[in-house]
C-alpha cells in the first residue's frame, strides 16, 4: 500500500522498522535513513526476510536541503521521524517542500534551551493544511498512547473528564549502576527540569522531583513516583474539553535519583558549553558519550513497564473513575524485536500512527496531536501489534 521513510536508527527506530515489516500489507517498502549509515545497515540486517522491501540511506537531518533531496529520491508516502526532537522542524520543512505526510514521537526542543513546547510545531498548522498534508505529533507511548487513551475514555466512558493522572512506571532492571532507557541527553533534560501540572486553567510549577507519591501498580507492585512536566499536558489541556487537572508521574528508584543528583551537583548534566583542552564541549553530551547506549540495554533488562491514565469525571450525571493501562515485559520485547520495552512502547505506536495515515483513517491535512484523531482504529491495532490494554473501573486513586 505505501512506503515510509524512517529517520533515525536508534532504539525506537529499530522497533518501528521491525513493526513495519510485521505489517507488510500497509508498509510495502521502508527506507531507514540516519546520520550513521552503518547503524541503518546493521538494523536492516536484523530485519529478517518478510515481504517489506528495506533500503537504507545516510542523511544529516539537521539539514533541510539534504532531507528534501532524500525524500525526492525515495518518494515516501510518509516520513516517520524517530531521530531526536532537535530535528523536528527541519524534517517538517522538508515534508512541506515535498508534500509528504509527517509523524513524530517527541516535540521540538531547541538544542540550547532545555524547554519543550508545541508552539514551534503548531505554527505549521496552516502551512500543512494548505499543502494538503498531515502531521501527527507525539505518537509514541507518552506522549502518544496516553493521548489516544484520553480520546478513547472521552468517547466511550465519560460525558466530561475532570482529571487525568498519567502514570509511567518502569520496573525494568538493566544491571548497570546508572543508564537511561532512551536517549540520555533527552531523558536527563526532561527529569532535571522543573515539574509542572495543569490545574483550573493554568500550569502550576514545582521544583524538580518535589512532589512524590507511592502507587501500587498492577503487575509491578508498589513504586515511588514523582511529578514531572511532560509534553502531552500542553495539548491535552486544550483538546480535552472541561478537564480541570492533569498530572504526570514517573517512577524512579532511589539509586537513579542519587546518581542523577551527584551528576547534577558536579555539573555533568549542564547544557552550557565549556572549554576543555581546546575544545568546546557540552557536559551533558559528554555524559551521553560515556553512558551505555539505550539500544544496548535490551539483552540485559528484566521486568515490566506499566504506563496508563487514571480518569475521573461524569457519565450520565454520576461520578466515575477509570484506569486504562498497558503492561509490557522487557524480555518479551527483546525476544521479539531485539529491544527493551521503552523503545518498544514508543516504536509500536509510531508504526500504528503511520499506518493510520497511510490507510486514510487519520488522513487530515494540518498539524494534529494524537487525541484529535479517532482513537478506535488505533486501539484495535495496539492489541494486535503487541501492546494490549487493560481496564479497571475501580482503581486506587493518586492522592
Ligand atoms: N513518546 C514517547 O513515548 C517516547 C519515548 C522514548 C523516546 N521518544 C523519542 O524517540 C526518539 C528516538 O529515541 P531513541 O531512544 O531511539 O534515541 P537514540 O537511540 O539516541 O536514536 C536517535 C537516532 O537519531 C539519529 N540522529 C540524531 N541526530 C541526527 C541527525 N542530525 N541526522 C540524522 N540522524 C540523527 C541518531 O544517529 P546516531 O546514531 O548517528 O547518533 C540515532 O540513530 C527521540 O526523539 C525521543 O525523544 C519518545
Amino acid at each position: 500500500m505505501g512506503k515510509a521513510l524512517i529517520i533515525g536508527a536508534g532504539g525506537v527506530a529499530g522497533v518501528v522498522a521491525h513493526k513495519c515489516c510485521q505489517n507488510s500489507d500497509v508498509f510495502e517498502e521502508i527506507c531507514i535513513a540516519s546520520r550513521t549509515l552503518s547503524k541503518c545497515e546493521a538494523l536492516k540486517d536484523r530485519l529478517q526476510g518478510g515481504k517489506t522491501k528495506v533500503t537504507t540511506a545516510q542523511v544529516d537531518a539537521d539539514n533541510t536541503q539534504e532531507l528534501i533531496a532524500l525524500i525526492e529520491k525515495v518518494k515516501p508516502d510518509i516520513v516517520i521521524n524517530v531521530a531526536l526532537p532537535y530535528q523536528d522542524l527541519t524534517i517538517m520543512d522538508a515534508c512541506l517542500a515535498t508534500k509528504v505526510d509527517y509523524l513524530d514521537t517527541a516535540n521540538y526542543e531547541p538544542p540550547d534551551t532545555a524547554k519543550f513546547e508545541y508552539k514551534w510545531q503548531w505554527a505549521y498548522k496552516e502551512k500543512f493544511k494548505e499543502a494538503g498534508i498531515t502531521a501527527v505529533l507525539g505518537c509514541g507511548f507518552d506522549p502518544g498512547v496516553t493521548g489516544i487513551f484520553s480520546a478513547y475514555a472521552l468517547k466511550h466512558h465519560f460525558d466530561e473528564i475532570h482529571s487525568i493522572d498519567i502514570l509511567d512506571a518502569n520496573a525494568g532492571d538493566h544491571g548497570y549502576p546508572f543508564a537511561t532507557n532512551f536517549n540520555p541527553e533527552i531523558n536527563i533534560r526532561e527529569v532535571t527540569a522543573k515539574g509542572r501540572y495543569y490545574e483550573n486553567g493554568q500550569f502550576v510549577e514545582t521544583e524538580p522531583m518535589e512532589i512524590k507519591r507511592v502507587y501500587n501498580f498492577p503487575e509491578i507492585g508498589e513504586k515511588d513516583m514523582y511529578l514531572l512536566y511532560h509534553e502531552e499536558l500542553e495539548s491535552l489541556a486544550i483538546n480535552i474539553p472541561g478537564v480541570k487537572r492533569i498530572r504526570f508521574f514517573m517512577t524512579f528508584s532511589q539509586n537513579y535519583l542519587t546518581h542523577l543528583k551527584v551528576l547534577e551537583n558536579v555539573g555533568m548534566t549542564s547544557i552550557e558549553p565549556i572549554d576543555f583542552e581546546g575544545h568546546r564541549i557540552v557536559p551533558l553530551q559528554f555524559l551521553k558519550a560515556v553512558l551505555p547506549e539505550p539500544a544496548s540495554l535490551g539483552p540485559r533488562t528484566k521486568g515490566k513497564t506499566n504506563i496508563g491514565c487514571i480518569f475521573t469525571g461524569l457519565k450520565d450525571g454520576k461520578e466515575k473513575r477509570y484506569y486504562l493501562y498497558n503492561v509490557c515485559d522487557h524480555q518479551e520485547c527483546y525476544q521479539e524485536v531485539g529491544s527493551q520495552a521503552i523503545s518498544y512502547t514508543t516504536g509500536v505506536p509510531a508504526m500504528i500512527g503511520a499506518a493510520m495515515v497511510l490507510t486514510g483513517k487519520w488522513k487530515k491535512p494540518g498539524v494534529y496531536n494524537v487525541e484529535e484523531f479517532d482513537p478506535d482504529p488505533f486501539m484495535e491495532e495496539l492489541s494486535k501489534f503487541g501492546l494490549p490494554w487493560q481496564e479497571n473501573f475501580n482503581p486506587d486513586m493518586v492522592e
